[in-house]
């Protein structure tokens, strides 16, 4: 990564937890996570439980970030949605906008995902928008135009949408999977949609903090941090505890 962009590492909890299981992780995250204030780090724990993380989190640099966003803003008659404002209310920073297991598991299309992103921007939340092609759409040489699409549903024309968001290259087969991107194959992918908002803006393709996903854990966190456009991590399993955790907010740090 270059000094001008901030290195993150989020947490992506999925469904995994209870109310006390949530409490003790942050609070762990937290108690640990003085030593790396000058990288970001996010918690994004179950809905029920984003109050009490950011509570856990309160007073620290940690943000909390939601797993995932309505794609209608305010209020109004959308039986289990839950809102960017409302979001904000509980004291989230962040929200994973267009995850892999949202596109694949819940249908959330590059339309949907482009929807939920522009939400979350209108209520204030950054957004951080996962990317990611499937094993048979790279087998199959299809990588690069997977991620230009769904990276063109959000940006469209105008790069500026990116500008204070942050981007996760996620690819499908690395997910959860303990089959991890060479650091290489993470670096070919990040420089190819860096490269591609460039084309838009230069200034905002520079600053944009892209993290990598897909069975990151402490032992291959710095190599894959270490790449010149990766600039931290999207993190699952190895968000469940809070040793490896900030084993790889270490890596980050550098
Ligand atoms: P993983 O998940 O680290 O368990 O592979 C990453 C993610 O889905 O964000």
């Amino acid at each position: 990564m270059t000094e001008s962009r901030k290195r993150i590492v989020a947490g992506n909890w999925k469904m995994h937890g209870d109310m006390d299981f949530s409490s003790e992780l942050a609070g762990a995250v937290a108690a640990g996570a003085s030593d790396y204030e000058h990288i970001g780090v996010a918690l994004c724990p179950p809905f029920p439980y984003l109050a009490a993380a950011a509570e856990a989190v309160e007073g620290t640099h940690i943000h909390v970030g939601a797993q995932d966003v309505a794609a209608q803003s305010g209020t109004g008659a959308y039986t289990g949605e839950v809102s960017g404002q409302m979001l904000r209310d509980v004291g989230c920073w962040y929200a994973l906008v267009g995850h892999s297991e949202r596109r694949s598991l819940f249908g959330d299309t590059n339309a949907v995902v482009a929807a939920k992103y522009q939400a979350a921007r209108e209520a204030g939340l950054v957004p951080i928008l996962c990317l990611g092609e499937t094993l048979d759409e790279r087998d199959g040489g299809q990588m690069e135009s997977v991620l230009a699409a769904q990276l063109d549903a959000v940006m469209g024309d105008d790069a500026d949408v990116l500008s204070d968001a942050v981007i996760a290259y996620e690819p499908v087969w690395a997910i959860g999977t303990g089959r991890t991107a060479t650091p290489e194959q993470a670096q070919a992918a990040h420089a190819f949609i860096r490269g591609r908002i460039a084309t838009k803006s230069d200034t905002i393709a520079r600053h944009l903090p892209m993290l990598y996903g897909g069975s990151v854990k402490p032992a291959n966190a710095a190599e894959l941090f270490a790449q010149p456009d990766v600039d931290g991590g999207l993190i699952g399993g190895a968000s469940l505890n809070a040793e490896d955790f900030l084993a790889i907010c270490a890596a980050a740090a550098g």
